[in-house]
């Protein structure tokens, strides 16, 4: 795609992550209102909850922000696939609901599988964690977004150098305006938003003006820090069970 047309875009939630709250520095849109300005069309928010997507739509008109003129309402990403195609298929879905939502096959939990139905050549920025479910239903959908040729990224927001400095890399942590790329150092969320920085990564890829490894958090990675997290779980849980400690009985498979 050229740099200079217009880029559809589909936010998959209408809450805190994607437009923002009382606490900084979480909301998506304004990152990416800023990366493409003019050229932003946010085609539709789907939202199972449509009044908090015409509340968001609603805010953004009255202010004057630009991209938001012909956004349309679904409650759906099936709806949103039958109405949204010819000028309006998204180039970009924003995943900003919640883990059971997606990172599965298991229908009402495959937002991923549902947006490559629907737009087979669609990129996607998913929210972490990657998902509620087993680390086997998660290796399905890596599976599916490979054979789609999916371009992807997890909103882990690492930041910092790609070199030397990257065993340093953290995930930053806020303090007010100000981000916490590495310990103790501390910068202007304006001068180097780690937010601003993934998604702009991203639609580079899309628009087909930088390589994929510019992403730093792609999903094919993200899902080996998913399955750690799941192997800390279960490990520490079989060690307390062997100590006589009880868990509730856990249901790994869903
Ligand atoms: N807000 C944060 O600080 C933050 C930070 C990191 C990660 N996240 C991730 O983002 C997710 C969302 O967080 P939030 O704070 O925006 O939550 P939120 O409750 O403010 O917004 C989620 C929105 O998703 C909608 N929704 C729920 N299920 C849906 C479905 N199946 N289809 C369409 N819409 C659906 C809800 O109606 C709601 O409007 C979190 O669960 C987490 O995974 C959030």
């Amino acid at each position: 795609m050229s740099p200079s047309t217009p880029f559809n875009v589909i936010y998959i939630g209408a809450g805190t992550i994607n437009f923002g709250g009382p606490v900084q520095p979480w909301n998506h849109s304004i990152r990416i209102e800023k990366k493409l300005g003019s050229r932003l069309n946010v085609v539709g928010i789907v939202d199972i909850y449509p009044q908090a997507a015409h509340k968001v739509i609603a805010k953004k008109r009255e202010e004057k922000v630009g991209g938001y003129e012909e956004t349309l309402v679904f409650e759906s990403i099936q709806d949103a696939g039958i109405v949204l195609q010819g000028d309006k298929v998204p180039h970009l879905a924003v995943i900003g609901t919640h883990p059971w939502t997606r990172g599965s096959t298991k229908p009402g939990s495959d937002a991923e599988i549902q947006l490559v139905a629907a737009w087979p050549k669609i990129g996607m920025h998913i929210e972490k964690p990657l998902s509620s479910s087993s680390v086997e239903e998660v290796m399905k959908v890596v599976q599916k977004l490979e054979e789609a040729g999916t371009v992807t990224s997890v909103g882990y927001m690492l930041s910092g150098k790609r070199d030397e400095e990257d065993h340093r890399r953290k995930q930053p942590y806020y303090h007010g305006d100000r981000c916490e790329v590495f310990d103790g150092i501390e910068i202007p969320i304006g001068e180097d938003d780690c937010y601003l920085n993934e998604l702009s990564a991203l639609i580079d890829v899309i628009d087909g003006i930088a390589s994929r490894d510019v992403i730093q958090s792609p999903y094919e990675d993200a899902v080996k820090s998913y399955k750690l997290t799941w192997d800390i779980r279960l490990q520490g849980e079989a060690t307390e069970r062997a100590r006589g400690i009880i868990h509730p009985p856990l249901d790994a498979s869903s």
